[in-house]
C-alpha cells in the first residue's frame, strides 16, 4: 500500500511498508539486549514526581529513550527519559525513569511499546507507579494507594490495531491488577508499619485537570483516584502475559465540592515526593520476595 501510516500509528505500519508493532519491538529489544543479563526479571515505571531512581538498585547501564531505536522520548515535566538496567540481590529490573502520557502527543501504541520491550527482554512483572488526585474524600495528600482495578475514561486503547502476534485479540482485563502482587506488596507495607489506601483509577488523558463537575460524575463512578497515565500501560501488560503491580501517590484532592482548591503543579510534585519515599522501603521488600 503506498504512502505512510497516519499518525503515529504503529499498528497497521506494516501494510505501509514500515516495520509491524512487533518488528519495531524486536528493534528495540535487540538493542537493549547488548546490554542486559540473559533474564530480566522485572519493569518499573517511576511515575510524575517519583523520578528519582530507588537507591536500593545498582545501575549497571543507563541508556537515553533517544538512543533506543523506535522508542519514543519523554516531555512531560519531571519525566527525565531514560531506562536504566538496574540489580538486585540477583536480579535484573529495567527501570523506566520517565513514561510517555496520551497528553504529550504519543499514540496509545508508542505508550505500550516499551512493555512490549519489557516482555520481549524476558520480564513477567510490572510495577507501575504514578501521582493522582484523589476523589475519595477519606483519602489525602501523601497517601499511597495500591490500584485494585481501573476505570479507562481516556477513549483509548493500545490494543487496537495488528497486534497478534503479540498477545490474544480480546485479552482477559478481571484480574488486571495481579491478586498475588497485592498481597506480597501488602505484606511488605505490614512488615513496616505503613498504612495503605486501596482502590480504583480512574484515567483521563488530560492535560487539562478535571473540572469539579467531572471529578463528581468519575467518584459516583466508583473511582477512589484520578489520573492521567498508566491504563495505557496496564492494558499492554495484561495483553502480552506481564503481571501488574500498581501504586498511586496522591498528591491532592480532586472531590469536587464546596471545598475543592486551585490545584497546582507545586503541590502536586511536593506530595508525590512525600509519598514516594514512602514508596521506597515498600518496593525494596516486594522486590526481595
Ligand atoms: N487529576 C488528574 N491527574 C492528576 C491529578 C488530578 O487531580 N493529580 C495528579 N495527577
Amino acid at each position: 500500500m503506498p504512502g505512510t501510516a497516519p499518525g503515529n500509528d504503529l499498528t497497521r505500519a506494516a501494510e505501509y511498508g514500515q516495520p509491524s508493532m512487533a518488528e519495531q519491538v524486536n528493534i528495540a529489544a535487540a538493542y537493549l539486549r547488548k546490554f542486559c543479563p540473559d533474564t530480566v526479571h522485572a519493569g518499573l515505571i517511576l511515575g510524575s514526581g517519583l523520578g528519582d531512581i530507588p537507591s536500593f538498585l545498582t545501575v549497571k547501564h543507563s541508556i537515553a529513550y533517544t538512543d533506543i531505536p523506535r522508542f519514543p522520548n519523554s516531555t512531560a515535566p519531571g519525566h527525565s527519559g531514560n531506562l536504566h538496567i538496574t540489580e538486585f540481590q540477583g536480579t535484573s529490573i529495567l527501570v523506566f525513569q520517565g513514561r510517555f502520557h496520551l497528553y504529550e502527543g504519543w499514540h496509545p501504541t508508542q505508550i505500550a511499546l516499551g512493555i512490549y520491550v519489557l516482555k520481549a527482554l524476558g520480564a513477567n512483572e510490572l510495577v507501575v507507579t504514578n501521582a493522582a488526585g484523589a476523589l475519595n474524600p477519606n483519602y489525602q495528600p501523601g497517601d499511597l494507594m495500591l490500584i485494585e482495578d481501573h476505570l479507562n475514561f481516556t477513549g483509548h486503547s493500545p490494543l487496537i490495531g495488528q497486534n497478534e502476534d503479540l498477545g490474544p485479540t480480546f485479552p482477559d482485563m478481571s484480574q488486571a491488577y495481579a491478586p498475588d502482587l497485592l498481597i506480597r506488596i501488602r505484606a511488605a507495607a505490614d512488615a513496616f508499619g505503613q498504612s495503605l489506601q486501596s482502590g480504583i483509577y480512574a484515567a483521563v488523558t488530560g492535560p487539562a485537570l478535571e473540572t469539579s463537575a467531572e471529578r463528581r460524575f468519575f467518584s459516583l463512578s466508583g473511582a477512589d483516584a484520578i489520573g492521567m497515565s498508566t491504563v495505557p500501560e496496564v492494558i499492554a501488560a495484561n495483553h502480552c502475559g506481564l503481571k501488574v503491580l500498581g501504586i498511586s501517590a496522591i498528591t491532592n484532592m480532586a472531590v469536587g465540592g464546596p471545598d475543592q482548591k486551585v490545584d497546582s503543579i507545586e503541590e502536586v510534585f511536593a506530595n508525590a515526593a512525600v509519598a514516594g519515599r514512602a514508596m521506597l522501603p515498600l518496593l525494596q521488600k516486594f522486590f526481595q520476595n
